[in-house]
């Protein structure tokens, strides 16, 4: 049977690029076809500056809005990176795989490195080593698929190098995974700054929409969008990437092709207007059942003790593989 691992990361509140991008194929199509385990990789928000106590809070609501979204502990497995050790256990590994030159090639690092310089922080060392511990988290399941937004798709083609030379050197040892993308949606733009992707760490939030937002929240969001200087609707991507961002929204929430939903439109303001009500209306359940799940905390608490206990009973036999086969001696 196919297996899937994918994960997000605990390092702000999940955005509607969060679900559109990844949480609501998760949950509508990839935990029913597939052995699919899913991750709040709360190690990976440890490589930004970052808060104790809100870390923590993030990564149990992160858990808690996998559930609500849909994902169900009956068939599929949903824990915290750092309730497995294997994560970090081959990301060493990884490390000693991977080389400085490709590290630094990735479109993320050089971003996020830049926007911590800027703001006078130091980049810290696990920002550069980030990909071996996300190839870690892939290899560790012998995972076939990843369905990532189309941001993550450089990391898993690096893990997919990362695999093929360790099997290559070492002997057999790595299913090599590959990206799976979501047909629409694949990479939501900030309302905002529809040339920028919308992202949870951003700190300029008026472009993001939260899956926890209050719905007048929402539209009031949608509605100040920013588009351009022209008055009718057309889906030019290029040319009109604030209008196009709406319409791509709106195809994922409908089901419509962006181009035909273009059509039915001689204004902006219709769009916005039909675009605030059908994301309004596709979280409402999401919220519903997310308010339920915070009154039972005890209930989150058993599918994550589950779920790792789970995750582990997987990972150990295939790090303990890639240790013998790089050389290690097993404990005697
Ligand atoms: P993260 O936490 O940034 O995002 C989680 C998922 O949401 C997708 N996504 C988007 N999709 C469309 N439009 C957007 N604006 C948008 N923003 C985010 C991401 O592509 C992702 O699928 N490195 C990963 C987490 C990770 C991981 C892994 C993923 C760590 N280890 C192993 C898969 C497999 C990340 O930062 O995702």
């Amino acid at each position: 049977m196919t297996r899937i691992f994918s994960g997000i990361k605990p390092t702000g509140h999940m955005t509607l690029g969060n679900y559109l991008g990844a949480l609501r194929q998760w949950a509508e199509k990839d935990q029913h076809r597939a052995d699919s385990l899913f991750c709040v990789v709360d190690l990976h928000a440890l490589t930004v500056d970052h808060d104790p106590a809100r870390l923590r809070r993030l990564s149990r609501q992160g858990a808690t809005l996998l559930l609500a979204a849909g994902l169900d502990p009956e068939v599929c497995s949903v824990f915290l990176q750092s309730h497995v050790d294997e994560h970090a256990r081959l990301s060493y590994v990884m490390e000693c795989v991977a080389s400085d030159g490709e590290m630094r090639r990735m479109i993320q690092y050089k971003e996020k490195s830049v926007r911590a310089q800027a703001s006078g922080q130091s980049v810290r060392l696990s920002l550069l080593t980030y990909p071996a511990l996300m190839a870690a988290d892939i290899l560790i399941y012998g995972a076939d698929e990843v369905p990532v937004g189309e941001d993550q798709a450089q990391h898993v083609e690096l893990t997919r190098d990362l695999a093929e030379r360790f099997n290559h050197r070492y002997g057999h040892t790595f299913v090599v995974p590959r990206a799976v993308l979501p047909t629409v949606a694949a990479r939501v733009m900030d309302l905002q700054d529809p040339t920028a992707k919308m992202g949870k760490s951003h700190a300029a939030t008026a472009g993001i929409i939260y899956l926890l937002d209050e719905p007048d929240v929402m539209a009031k969001k949608i509605r100040r969008a920013v588009t351009d200087s022209r008055a009718d609707v057309t889906y030019e991507p290029e040319e009109r990437p604030g209008v196009a961002n709406l319409l791509e929204i709106l195809s994922a929430c409908t089901g419509k092709e962006p181009a035909a939903l273009a059509d039915g439109y001689e204004g902006s303001g219709a769009l916005k207007a039909d675009v605030a009500e059908a994301v309004v209306e596709l979280l409402r359940p999401l919220q519903a059942r997310h308010s339920e799940l915070c009154a039972d905390p005890g209930y989150v608490d058993g599918v994550l003790r589950e779920g790792a206990a789970r995750a582990r009973a997987i990972a150990r036999p295939t790090v303990d593989a890639a240790y013998r086969a790089i050389g290690l001696l097993p404990p005697a």
